[in-house]
């Protein structure tokens, strides 16, 4: 904090629900703006890294179970009565970047063995030059998006824990114009979709609609990416599907980790505010048809050319 606080000071400041400081082209929230350039300038990947991204509320938590799962499998069963994932939040397991650097703790990741497995929200354009730079990305990043919609009903109910008097109205509006924390959220899926066409070696797009239609399909995938492919044998032992099921959101949700006390990354917050819903389309009993055709309109206009398509947005 105190290293790059003046940096930090000298930007752009918006106050939405969280104060915001525009860097790079991003509306950082302000506490972990000197972590993320901390982050930025700091960080050495090692060549099996793999990065977990995600915009907040756009299926972090699942991510960070199902690639913890599919890629620590051999060291920690599966159907181990005592898997860490039965016993821990997904969010004690893998280490939020913006938490490792606002607490100094960024020498604890060199000391991580490897593979090692890491979280954040920082955009593309702000991930380390040493990741990003060369050929593309010198280690392995896996990104999460989601149908903006219910990204913003997620995020409204994740907020109001800490902000009861939070309007809806406020979040659609912050998501609209740019100035949610991380946003804009079109730039921040823009970075890591292209990443993904230029490095797709490197760099792997999923969607949380993909993930809740086939979760199977996208372990698979996931696991053959970072390089860990299920086996045949492991395919009839049913391996892919123990993924699944022990990271399925009813199962999780019904833990006792994850229903009380707070997540060590997010300390201010219960844990059972990670697992509210996990459907597609809530945004429906949220939102007016207006509304949701307004962020519709935006984000299609954002994502045309690209090659992008998230479902319900088309
Ligand atoms: P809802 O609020 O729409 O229910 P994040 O982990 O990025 O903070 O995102 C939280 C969202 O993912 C919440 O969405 C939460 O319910 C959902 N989620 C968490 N764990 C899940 C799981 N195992 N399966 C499906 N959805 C999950």
């Amino acid at each position: 904090k105190e290293e790059f606080g003046d940096l930090v000071a000298s930007l752009p400041r918006k106050s939405q629900f969280l104060d915001g400081r525009l860097y790079r082209g991003f509306w950082l929230p302000e506490h972990y703006a000197p972590a993320i350039i901390a982050f930025n300038r700091r960080f050495t990947p090692r060549p099996d890294d793999v990065v977990l991204v995600s915009y907040p509320k756009c299926g972090t938590t699942w991510l960070k179970a199902l690639a913890f799962a599919a890629m620590s499998r051999y060291s920690y069963p599966l159907a181990a009565g005592d898997h860490p994932l039965l016993r821990l939040n997904p969010h004690d397991v893998i280490p939020f970047v913006e938490d490792v650097f606002t607490d100094g703790l960024d020498a604890k990741l060199e000391m991580l063995p490897s593979p090692r497995l890491i979280n954040t929200h920082a955009p593309y354009p702000l991930l380390p030059a040493s990741i990003t730079a060369g050929e593309g990305c010198n280690c392995k990043v896996v990104y999460i998006c989601r149908d903006p919609k219910d990204m913003v009903v997620s995020l409204y109910h994740f907020m109001r824990r800490l902000q009861p008097e939070l309007s809806f109205a406020g979040v659609v509006d912050a998501v609209a114009d740019g100035t949610v924390p991380y946003g804009p959220m079109w730039d921040h899926i823009l970075g890591y979709w292209r990443a993904s066409l230029d490095c797709p070696d490197r760099v792997f797009f999923l969607k949380y609609e993909d993930l809740l239609r086939d979760a199977g399909e996208q372990v698979r995938a996931l696991a053959a990416f970072v390089g860990r492919p299920f086996t045949d044998v492991e395919e009839a032992a049913g391996a892919v599907a123990s993924v699944v099921e022990l990271c399925s959101f009813e199962r999780m949700k019904g833990l006792e980790v994850n229903r009380t006390g707070t997540a060590g990354s997010y300390k201010s917050l219960p844990r059972d505010s990670f697992f509210r819903k996990g459907v597609a389309g809530d945004w429906a009993n949220h939102m007016s048809p207006e509304t949701a055709a307004r962020l519709d309109g935006i984000f299609r206009d954002k994502f045309r050319g690209t090659g992008l398509a998230i479902p319900a947005v088309g």
